[in-house]
């Protein structure tokens, strides 16, 4: 599989603010500044006074070949007013790692050093890269702090889990450089732009009477993330979903569903429309055959209920779409992936994104996922564990990618 995440032409020539804050991952800062100046960027480093304790100013200073700014008062390190000076000259701000108490402090607005006052000062696109201890990570009050900034706009990629300082493991590790990288970039991504993209998010639930239904417990969290990820990329969105989603910009037409009958209907209706579709929704394979006209009642004894399969929205919208359509279909599975091999390979999806919804971090409810894409010809590509938002990224690149290779 190609793996789009070089980033490149979306960061030639752009102006960005390299934040750094008081982490042990401080010192992957120095290779992000690298990578990005080797895209093409041009790189001013803000440093904290804990970032200084993990990382000398020297090293940032002969990376990106210039002054870093440690400081707000009594320095001349860019000008009588550095916050405002970075802030207007950049055309991105990208913090890495941003430790929990920068996390809260931009959350709330707070501004008292260099690093918080250019945030602060900046109206232009802001990625965060969070690491931390898996403690600091969990702490309710961290959690609120990030819903805050993921309601202002602020772009978070990671963390990811893995190997922690001092031999600790868990999740808050920071995400890797390259795909800090491919964030930051992404920010100045409009690959979807001019693309009417449809995807669908949530459980079917199935009438049993009309109160009682089957169902399953899919959140809907992964569509969500798939469809504000490519309205940020510039797509027009048809979002199909059967849980009511946070905000959405306006790209973004929410049409509500019940059924796997009636999410088939409007994917379906839409078909010949749509330049994507990514149908991630957890649709039910089999429904009641007969549905009863009124509640059914504890005194009439249990019901035997009779199932029926369920319309194949997936297959459906194969056979109705348009040769140039590219369509991604989900694959939910317990205990392993492989079976998911066969819907890649079946269906006519140009790729499917299959996940274990058993496994730790992974599947319903949860705020990140490990996600393996298989190809249609069965190759299986697994991606690390990162948070919803991050798949999404790492989904609508890959079909971007495609589509370039197609022509
Ligand atoms: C060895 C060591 C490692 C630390 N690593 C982290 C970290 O990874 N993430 C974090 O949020 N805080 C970490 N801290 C705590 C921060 O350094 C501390 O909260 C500090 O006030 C952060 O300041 P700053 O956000 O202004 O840089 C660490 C502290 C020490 C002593």
């Amino acid at each position: 599989m190609r793996t789009p995440r070089s980033g490149r032409p979306a960061l030639h020539g752009r102006n960005l603010v390299l934040g750094i804050s008081g982490g042990i991952a401080a010192y992957k800062a120095a290779y992000l500044a690298r990578r990005l100046h080797e895209a093409g960027a041009q790189v001013r480093t803000v440093m904290t006074g804990g970032a200084l304790r993990f990382l000398g100013e020297q090293t940032m200073a002969a990376i990106t070949g210039r002054a870093v700014v440690t400081t707000l008062f009594g320095s001349d390190q860019a000008g009588p007013s550095p916050h405002t000076e970075l802030a207007r000259w950049a055309d991105a701000l990208v913090v890495a790692p941003a430790t929990a108490n920068v996390l809260a402090k931009v959350a709330n607005g707070l501004a008292d050093d260099a690093l918080t006052a250019t945030v602060a000062a900046f109206d232009g696109p802001v990625v965060l890269a969070p690491a931390m201890h898996t403690e600091m990570w969990q702490q309710p009050a961290t959690a609120r702090n990030v819903r805050l900034l993921e309601e202002d706009g602020r772009c978070l990629v990671g963390p990811v889990a893995g190997e922690l300082a001092a031999g600790d493991s868990g999740m808050g590790r920071m995400a890797e450089p390259e795909d800090i990288l491919a964030s930051v970039a992404g920010v100045f991504d409009d690959s979807l732009r001019g693309l009417t993209v449809l995807v669908t998010a949530g459980g079917t639930r199935e009438a049993i009477d009309p109160v009682r239904y089957v169902g399953n417990r899919s959140s809907g969290k992964m569509g969500h993330e798939l469809a504000l990820e490519a309205a940020r990329r510039g797509a027009t969105v048809v979002l199909v979903t059967t849980t009511t989603p946070p905000d959405m910009p306006c790209s973004v037409e929410v049409v509500p569903v019940e059924s796997a009958e009636d999410m088939a209907h409007q994917v379906w209706a839409r078909a010949s429309a749509l330049d994507v579709a990514v149908l991630a929704a957890a649709v039910a394979d089999f429904r009641p055959a007969d549905v009863a006209g009124t509640k059914l009642a504890r005194s009439d004894g249990p019901p035997r209920i009779v199932l029926e399969p369920t319309p194949n929205v997936l297959a459906g919208l194969v056979e109705r779409k348009e040769p140039g359509t590219t369509v991604v279909g989900f694959a939910a599975e317990t205990g392993g992936v492989d079976r998911a091999v066969r819907k890649a390979t079946t269906y006519g999806a140009d790729f499917v994104v299959a996940n274990d919804v058993t496994s730790p971090g992974s599947g319903f409810g949860t705020d990140t996922n490990q996600v393996t894409i298989i190809s249609a010809a069965g190759e299986s590509t697994p991606l690390e564990m990162m948070t919803k938002r991050g798949v999404a990224g790492a989904i609508w690149s890959h079909v971007s990618a495609l589509r370039e290779d197609e022509g």
